[in-house]
Parts: C-alpha cells; structure tokens; sequence
C-alpha cells in the first residue's frame, strides 16, 4: 500500500497529536509534531534571551534542530543537546504564540517540516500542514473540538482540581489562544479547501483515530 503523507491541522486541545500518535503507531508511520518544533525555537529563544522578532528569526535560521521518534511523543534536539522534557513548560507555552507568528520563523521551520516528511509515510500535526507545509498532502484533516470539550479535556490531563485551574479559566485560555492562532497575519489557522473537518467533541481518541484510518484506507484504496 502506497505510504501516504497525513496532515492533520486544528485549534489547540483537539486531540491533534494524541490522534496523530495512535495513527503513526497503528500504520508504522513516523510522528512529526511540528508543535514541538515552535516550541523548541521559543525555548532557546528565552534561554539566550531573545525578544526582538529579527533577532529570534535569525537565531531560528541558525539553529542545528533534529528530531527522533519517542516513547509517546517526538524527542527534538538543539545542536545535539535534547530539549524535548523543557518544550511544555508555562514559559514556553506562554511565549509560542508569539514566536510562531514571525513569518521567517516560519518559513526555516516549514522548510525542515518539508524535508522531513518528503519520504512520505508520516502523520504531520499543526496549523499550516494541510494549506502552507504539504499543500499537496494525500489526507487533510480539520480536527476541532468544542472549547468547552477542549477545556475539559485539558483539565483532566493536568490533574483535575490539582491543576489550581478552573476549566472557566482554561476554557478562556483556549478562547486566547484561538483567537491568536487563527487571526494572525502568518499562516493563521485555517481548514485546507480539501481537508475533510472532523469535530471530536462526542468521540473518544480511539473513534477519531479509527475515523481517520477509514478516510486513509479510501484514500490508499484510490490510488494503488
Ligand atoms: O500544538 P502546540 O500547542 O504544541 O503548538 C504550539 C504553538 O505553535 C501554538 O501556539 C501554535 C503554533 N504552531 C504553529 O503555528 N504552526 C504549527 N504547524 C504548529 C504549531
């Protein structure tokens, strides 16, 4: 069966790569989290304490950045030194929209999503997969997920009432981030022409995962 390229695009919280985790282990596919990657630029950003846009575009455009498959999530690393357990921090996460926002962060990032997915056979997650980094991709999803859904879910995986957060609070983070995300003027988040959208609010990973095999199956049925 032809090895397809999988994109896989939405709003924070929708199960993006959960769902892109269970499809590259069931198919033997390669994980390409380019979430982690903004996220790996902004932390070395704050770690040489880069604010200005020119200067952290310049420092993407130098950075010696790979990446490898873990156990449950992509491992990045910066000039050999891995930074994977520093990428999900409140700093970082705080800091991501910003640096995501910068066009020629963009374009170095884009460039090496491209590079890394040009055998086919991965399962990308992010914002610009389907429209800007594989335009021509064999599978588009549009995952979204009520923000209500979406808070809840975050909640849960920060320990419910241990987290200090309310899910009203949350939910309004994800109301922020959403509206950063998809307003901006780089490659905002929006659903490729062609994407096929799939809204998880009532469906566990598993169903979303299996729903999105079936469109793959159809997809690699057409074309063998
Ligand atoms: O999916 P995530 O939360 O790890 O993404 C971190 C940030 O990076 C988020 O603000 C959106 C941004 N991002 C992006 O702009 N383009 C991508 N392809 C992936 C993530």
């Amino acid at each position: 069966m032809k090895r397809l390229s999988i994109a896989i695009d939405g709003p924070a919280g929708a199960g993006k790569s959960s769902v892109a985790k269970i499809l590259a282990r069931r198919m033997g596919y390669t994980y390409l989290d380019t979430g982690a990657m903004y996220r790996a630029v902004t932390y070395e950003a704050l770690r040489r304490g880069i604010e200005e846009e020119a200067a952290i575009a310049a420092m993407a455009a130098g950075l010696d950045m790979t990446v490898a498959p873990g156990e449950g999530r992509m491992r990045v690393f910066l000039s050999g030194e891995e930074v994977t357990d520093h990428l999900r921090t409140a700093e970082v996460s705080g800091a991501v929209s910003r640096v995501s926002a910068i066009p020629d962060v963009r374009t170095v990032m884009v460039a090496l999503q491209r590079k890394l997915s040009a055998a086919g056979g991965t399962v990308l997650d992010g914002r610009d997969i389907g429209t800007v980094v594989l335009p021509k991709a064999d599978v588009k999803i549009f995952l979204t997920a009520s923000p209500r859904t979406r808070a809840i879910r975050r909640y849960k995986e920060l320990g419910g009432s241990e987290a200090g957060l309310s899910v009203d609070e949350i939910e309004a983070d994800i109301r922020r981030r959403d509206l950063l995300d998809s307003t901006r003027a780089a490659s905002p988040l929006v659903a490729a022409e062609d994407a096929v959208h799939l809204d998880n609010s009532d469906l566990t990973l598993e169903e979303t995962a299996e729903a999105i095999m079936k469109i793959c199956r159809e997809k690699a049925g057409e074309e063998r």
